[in-house]
């Protein structure tokens, strides 16, 4: 099995102390995460300002190996920055449908770039989008993109079931806001399989014990 096709609690770093950023993710991998979600905000697609390639590049260099780094663009205009990431070392890039015309160019540039290409739609956007691209992930918005700490959006379980549907098994799908066990569940229920949870780990006082619990809510 590739990750691809795994089931994937994904800790966001968003959520975790930026002074000890390393530290903090090998916690959670010392508990048995593979997949880091880095969420890359440009104060233009989104009002805060996160980080960028270096960041990602200075995470990648302190973790090891077999670390997958799935970084969630969201900013505009993302093909002029698919290059930067993936140079940084990104396993996984995530575009927004709402952040560009050029969609499918944007999703070669990635592939081309040697990264799996992903796909997102924010909760008020349709899905079709996934049905019209060449895709290695879709990801379903389960809060407003922007913050970290909202709550789940239940209205949001309809279309993951939905994309289930339209994309058949082989195709993982992410799930992103207010992922917690109970949310998480639900969302595998509904056919998720990839599960980006940043407060509900990085806030806890174990994140390693929120991560098995959410692993295992899953069935990861
Ligand atoms: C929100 C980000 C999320 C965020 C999730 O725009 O894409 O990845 O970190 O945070 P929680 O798990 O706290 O909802
Ligand atoms: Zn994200």
């Amino acid at each position: 099995m590739s990750v691809l096709t795994e089931r994937h609690v994904t800790p966001s770093i968003l959520a975790s102390d930026f002074a000890n950023l390393s530290a903090h993710v090998r916690e959670i991998m010392d508990a048995g995460c593979r997949v880091i979600h880095c969420d890359v905000m440009d104060g233009h697609f989104v009002p805060p300002i996160t980080f960028g390639p270096m960041v990602v590049a200075a995470l990648r260099e302190s973790l090891p190996d077999e670390a997958y780094l799935d970084v969630h663009l969201m900013i505009e205009r993302p093909e002029r920055q698919v290059a930067e990431f993936a140079k940084a070392g990104a396993d996984g890039i995530t575009i927004q449908v709402e952040a560009t015309p050029n969609i499918a160019f944007a999703l070669s540039a990635i592939r081309d770039s040697g990264c799996n290409a992903g796909l997102v739609v924010s909760p008020g956007t349709p899905p079709t989008h996934f049905g019209e691209n060449e895709i290695d992930l879709a990801l379903i918005m389960t809060v407003n993109p922007g913050w970290g700490g909202q709550p789940f959006m239940s209205n949001q379980l309809d279309k993951i079931k939905r994309v289930r549907a339209m994309l058949g098994d082989a195709t993982p799908i992410e799930v992103d806001g207010g992922i917690n066990p109970k949310t998480a569940a639900q969302c595998a229920e509904a056919g998720a399989t990839w599960f980006v949870a940043g407060s509900a780990i990085f806030g806890a006082d174990d994140p390693a014990a929120a991560y098995r619990e959410i692993a295992a809510a899953a069935g990861c």
